[in-house]
């Protein structure tokens, strides 16, 4: 039974691996809550603005963690990894093992079981701060691939709640999700939810059969069979994931980024074509083949500066794990060697920014650019490609977007590309760049229309009203 120390229990608790805040401790010593990076922060954090609730998650440093603390309406609930969890269970476990396996393989997955073992201790340990704030009854939302441990153990802990988990990255077909050592233990974790969402129909489908073929679950239509002798079934069913299209376009309607976005461009010379890649430093995101492309565009003189330029954000991300630092070394080399063999004197042709930036800044890039270069090997929605489409009310700028993120096959009008066909790719970055305006309008304006009927809330009224109405509920405790 609920329990918390200070008294305070909620409704509705979230648990994802981070808060949507990071303690971050500056050379002085002292320290400072900053927004966390990532997709997840940014629609969880919308949605938590519009209900009461309770958020637990990692506050983004190893050692103790700080007590917990309201902010903007959410009550935030710290949990504490030590330096050898943020190795094996964040670095290890969560980003060599599973992120690698769910997203094709890109790059090789490491097996360690000390990995593991950290990886369940730490769910565990969330389980227990769950657990600890729910209210009698409450609804747990359990975010993405760090916590797929936790349904079960807070089910085991908490019998009156409700829980639903929400994977925001993809869910990998059984041939590759099968080499995992410990993928029984996962399907059986994620069995403790009540309801279980995905980004795509696909998704939920390679869950389904996952169950079916590594742990001979009976399923049918969509549920899973629970053999725990309880009679209970599982749903799992794409409710793919959106932003604050209302809250994002008024701040970029604001003047003041307006007026940025000008600058922008004023900066970089006034380009003719302003494109722009906006991602975290990650291989799951086609930079390299992006950066391919836009090199052999320019070596073709098909285009080059000063009438186009481009703009890279590399978010830093994972800085620890071997595969990102691989990533990060490659990419600022060949940054370096386009700009040497291909900018001029005041016109590099890549801009390349590894920081993070405020909402504003975001919404003014947005804004300034002509062509947006969305080219993900795999990624399991991309928030950026539906900013990109909010951000222009004006009806300017194309969408150039993988056919491998989930944001396709909502926006699928987009300029469409398979980022391992470099020659194709360079063929649609020609089109974004030549293709009437008047057509461009009339794409954006219908891109637009998606984003703005599908948004977060939306997404959350979906998933919520899913979790409450997912078969065979338990009574809450009196
Ligand atoms: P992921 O969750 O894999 O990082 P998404 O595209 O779904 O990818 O979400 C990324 C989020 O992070 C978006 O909201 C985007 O605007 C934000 N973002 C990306 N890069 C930066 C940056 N350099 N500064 C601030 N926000 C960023
Ligand atoms: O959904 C992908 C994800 O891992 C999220 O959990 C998080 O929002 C984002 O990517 C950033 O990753 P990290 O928390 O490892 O910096």
């Amino acid at each position: 039974m609920p329990s918390s120390q200070h008294g305070k229990t909620f409704d509705l608790v979230i648990a994802a691996n981070r808060l949507p805040v990071d303690q971050v401790i500056l050379d002085s010593g002292e320290t400072e809550w900053r927004r966390s990076p990532g997709g997840l922060v940014t629609a969880m954090d919308s949605v938590m603005r519009d209900q009461p609730g309770a958020w637990v998650g990692w506050a983004g440093e190893p050692g103790e963690a700080p007590a917990p603390f309201d902010q903007e309406g959410t009550h935030l609930v710290p949990v504490a990894l030590s330096a050898e969890e943020v190795r094996r269970y964040y670095e290890g476990f969560s980003n060599d093992t599973l992120w690698p396996i769910y997203h094709d393989v890109i790059v090789p997955a490491s097996f360690h079981r000390e990995w593991w073992t950290a990886y369940q201790r730490v769910n565990e340990r969330f389980a227990e701060a769950v657990a600890e704030v729910a209210a009698p009854g409450a609804r747990i939302w359990v975010q993405d691939y760090q916590l797929q441990l936790v349904p079960a153990m807070v089910r085991a802990l908490r019998p009156d709640v409700r829980i639903g988990w929400f994977n925001h990255i993809p869910f990998p077909p059984v041939e590759l999700f099968a080499q995992l050592p410990w993928r029984g233990q996962l399907l059986r974790g994620l069995l403790g939810a009540d309801f279980l969402g995905f980004q795509r129909q696909a998704d939920a489908q390679n869950f389904v059969r996952a169950c079916r073929q590594l742990i001979h679950a009976e399923t049918k239509a969509g549920t899973v069979a629970v053999d725990d002798g309880s009679g209970r079934r599982v749903r799992a069913a794409a409710i793919p994931i959106s932003i604050d299209f209302k809250g994002l376009e008024a701040l970029a309607r604001e003047p003041s980024v307006g007026e940025r976005a000008a600058e922008i461009r004023e900066q970089l010379g006034n380009p003719k074509v302003l494109m722009l890649g906006v991602d975290r430093l990650d291989y799951t995101k086609g930079i390299r083949h992006r950066l391919k492309a836009y090199e052999e565009l320019l070596a073709d003189r098909r285009i080059g500066p000063p009438d186009v330029t481009l703009v890279q954000v590399a978010t830093p991300s994972r800085e620890r794990v071997a595969a990102y630092q691989h990533l990060r070394a490659d990419v600022e080399q060949t940054v370096g060697r386009i700009n040497g063999d291909l900018g001029q004197i005041g016109a590099p042709a890549v801009h390349y920014l590894h920081h993070a930036y405020p909402r504003e800044e975001m919404a003014a890039l947005f804004r300034a650019a002509d062509v947006m270069l969305v080219t993900p090997l795999r990624d399991g929605m991309n928030l950026v490609a539906k900013e990109y489409v909010t951000c222009r009310f004006d009806l300017g700028g194309a969408l150039v977007l993988s056919e491998f993120t989930g944001a396709w096959h909502e926006l699928h009008q987009a300029f469409s590309c398979n980022p391992h066909d470099i020659e194709g790719l360079k063929q649609t970055i020609l089109r974004a760049i030549n293709t009437p305006e008047r057509e461009k309008q009339r794409i954006m304006r219908a891109l637009r229309k998606r984003v703005s009927d599908h948004d977060v809330q939306r997404w959350a009224a979906r998933f919520l009203a899913a979790l409450d109405a997912a078969p065979d509920r338990a009574e809450p405790n009196p």
